[in-house]
């Protein structure tokens, strides 16, 4: 991975980096259209998008430092979701995106599914006690699966659709990730839920 002052590394200090606004953080942020869309739209948040593809992520990184004016209140960082404590004290995330998580279908890869139950247990150390996660996919099944597991690891639900596109009430503000634009091309409908932490 090139050197780029939007590049966090181990140890950073998110929390100062933010300057008291919420953080905002996409896991698998893939080739980052949606977080640097949310950048733009939202000055008043900082926004980290994590990726552990290498090609994938300078290809965000790229794209953000092309802008003319790149957003102030955006860094990346390459890694795994296992390495999440390293970049984030405890209660100290806002949002967690997980936009088009990875399946892993097999029973003995249930550990590994970002909206699963052991993920969603770190997730909710992590978050502020207001915090949130929203999740899209276009996967019924792992959607279907998602929502049961979020009661299981202390979240309760807020929304949920089964076709955010044609949802006029929650489409609103809607930013698509390049795999969402790939499927509603194919008119595949997206699931969506929002959650936050149970008080
Ligand atoms: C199906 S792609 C979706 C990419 C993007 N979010 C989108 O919607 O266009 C899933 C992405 O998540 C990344 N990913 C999967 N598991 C991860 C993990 N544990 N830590 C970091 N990134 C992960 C993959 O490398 C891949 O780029």
């Amino acid at each position: 991975m090139e050197e780029s002052p939007r590049v966090l590394m181990p140890g950073d200090d998110t929390v100062s980096l933010a300057k008291e606004r919420p953080l905002r953080l996409e896991i698998g942020t893939g080739k980052g259209n949606f977080i640097i869309e949310q950048a733009i739209r939202h000055p008043e948040a900082f926004f980290v998008g994590m990726e552990r593809q290498a090609s994938a992520l300078v290809y965000a990184v790229k794209k953000a430092e092309a802008m003319q004016e790149p957003p102030e209140n955006l860094r990346f960082f390459y890694g795994d979701a296992e390495q999440l404590e390293q970049y984030f004290p405890e209660g100290s995330i806002e949002t967690i995106y997980l936009n088009f998580s990875d399946p892993w279908p097999k029973k003995r890869h249930e550990g590994r599914r970002l909206p699963g139950r052991r993920y969603l247990q770190r997730f909710h150390g992590l978050l502020i006690p207001e915090g949130r996660i929203e999740f899209k996919t276009d996967n019924r099944e792992l959607f279907d699966y998602a929502l049961v597991e979020l009661p299981e690891a202390g979240f309760e639900t807020l929304d949920v659709t089964f076709d955010l596109h044609n949802d006029p009430e929650l489409s609103r503000g809607n930013i698509m990730t390049e795999y969402e634009r790939k499927f509603a091309a194919e008119g595949v409908p997206i699931c969506k839920y929002t959650a936050k932490k149970k008080q």
